[in-house]
């Protein structure tokens, strides 16, 4: 094989260059110490060989981090190992998460004939080589790239190289934000996207739901969350990816969108959905955990209408987007972010419009969402789907329980009550839609609104705001707009600092 010298290679300069002083790290590959001394990272690593873990700790010399901000020695790869490197003294004692062996019988092959540190070696040299290969190859794309036109999107097959395309300590943050004041859309180049899925390591499942599951994982020592679709739901993956995709989506109380990635492995494909990562949970979570102030209530309520109204906004122009109706907004579909405000998310049933033909972009079909929080005209199929309107006033509907939820859990003067689901004393417990069609069209019954929190202005408004989004006639509803109006306007007067 060609590329062992440059193993070889590799290996000698790690060898040969003098100890530096700094940092202390745990070794696992020291012939009598249990520890190294260096200049550069300790780093861990975990992988397969013969079907067992094996765990590797060792020094990185400073001159061999690189290319700077991702160096190829701290690099995971995919299925095989998980790779982490760090800054502190003993901080490569952690044990990492084994690498899930999707093709844990080429790795017994090569892993039997080799130790940890040629391991790594070998890794590291073909993936230089293939991309300096590539280096060279991105230098003469620019340069077609500026002669030409700045429209194209190139799509690099390969993932262990396509990180050159990122600025080296870049995080996500900066990169989001040069992609969408750039105006290409809302979000990452595709295979950017794929470079940082493809980098992201998973630590643990937050949640499941029907599309498959949610993780918490890591990407340049930050968070994100991931959703996992199961393969069957290819459909919804694809459908949502699309939707946040939406040009001019973001906004900061719609989920923040990162990538969205298809890996084939051969025999099944994973399909992930990266995003912004909020420790708080669902909306549901939360209030669920906690009782909110009226200030907190305020927050929550406003910014839910922010994200809502942004996204029902039609916005013309090049640099406009489409009217976009949610079709499935509930406590559990609204995150709460750190700042104590509400991210829209789960745009899976989205629908958009297209106002030039005013057509909506894909053939709604009958009866989607959660049943709990179905309008009353989309629970008795007398719902225009023709008319997109009819879609943003089911939304309404729908965030006006979400308030209901909120304000429950409202302190106010010392007195609130226990969490409990829209309809909680009307329904039972995953109710049909014959169960719910009877309570909310038949008997036109609606969550009760208690006598007390007329005695509190904010609740009176919050509780009014409720009714008009109640009724029956979804036009005579109030607009996400509107509703973001009142509740601004409260927030002046309860003076609460958003
Ligand atoms: C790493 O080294 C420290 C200090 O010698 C030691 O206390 C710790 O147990 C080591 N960790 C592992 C996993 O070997």
């Amino acid at each position: 094989m060609a590329l062992i010298p440059i193993a070889v290679t590799l290996l000698a300069l790690l060898g040969s260059a003098a100890v530096g002083d700094a940092l202390r790290c745990n070794c696992t590959n020291c012939k009598s110490d249990p520890e190294c001394e260096t200049d550069g990272a300790c780093m861990a690593s975990i992988y397969y060989e013969k079907g067992k873990e094996e765990h590797v700790r060792m020094c990185i010399k400073r001159n061999d981090l690189v290319p700077p901000g991702q160096p190829f020695y701290c690099l995971s790869a995919e299925g095989l190992m998980n790779t982490h490197c760090c800054y502190q003294d003993y901080c490569n004692s952690i044990d990492l998460k084994v690498p899930v062996p999707r093709t844990a019988g080429d790795w017994t092959e090569t892993g039997s004939s080799w130790g940890p540190v040629e391991l790594v070696a070998v890794i590291a040299g073909p993936v230089f080589l293939l991309c300096v290969l590539l280096m060279v190859g991105v230098f003469l794309f620019q340069y077609h790239q500026r002669a030409y036109s700045h429209r194209q999107r190139l799509e690099v097959e390969d993932p262990s190289c396509d990180h050159l395309y990122l600025a080296k300590d870049k995080t996500l943050q900066d990169l989001i934000y040069d992609m969408s004041t750039s105006g290409s859309g809302s979000g990452l180049p595709l295979f950017v996207q794929r470079t940082v899925a493809r980098t992201i390591v998973l630590q643990e499942i937050i949640g499941k739901g029907r599309f498959g599951e949610v993780w918490r994982g890591k990407w340049r020592g930050g968070d994100v969350a991931v959703k996992i679709f199961s393969s069957r739901e290819e459909r919804s993956w694809f459908r949502e990816a699309e939707i946040y995709q939406t040009i001019m989506l973001r906004h900061e109380n719609i989920l923040g969108f990162i990538a969205a990635d298809n890996k084939d492995n051969g025999t099944w494909t994973q399909l992930w959905l990266v995003s912004d990562y909020h420790e708080h949970g669902s909306l549901f979570d939360y209030l669920n955990r906690y009782s909110v102030s009226i200030e907190s209530m305020i927050k929550l309520a406003l910014s839910a209408a922010s994200g809502l109204a942004h996204l029902h906004m039609e916005i013309l122009g090049t640099q406009g987007k489409p009217g976009i109706a949610h079709r499935d907004l509930k406590s559990k579909n609204i995150l709460v972010k750190k700042n104590g405000t509400c991210a829209i998310a789960d745009l899976g049933l989205a629908v958009r419009h297209e106002s030039i033909t005013d057509t909506i972009d894909i053939a709604p079909n009958q009866r989607v969402g959660t049943k709990r929080y179905m309008a009353p005209e989309v629970l008795d199929e007398t719902i225009n789907m023709k008319h997109f309107d009819s879609f943003k006033c089911a939304d309404i509907y729908a965030l006006g329980l979400v308030y209901w939820e909120i304000a429950r859990r409202c302190n106010a003067g010392g007195i609130h009550d226990e969490y409990q689901l829209p309809y909680y004393d009307l329904v039972p417990s995953d109710p049909s839609i014959e169960e719910m069609r009877k309570v909310v069209c038949d008997q036109k019954l609606r969550p009760s609104i208690p006598n007390w929190w007329q005695s509190y202005e904010s609740l009176r408004v919050m509780g009014k705001i409720m009714r008009e989004c109640w009724y029956a006639n979804g036009a005579a509803r109030l607009t996400a707009l509107r509703i973001k109006k009142t509740l601004s306007q409260l927030s002046v007067e309860e003076d609460v600092k958003m």
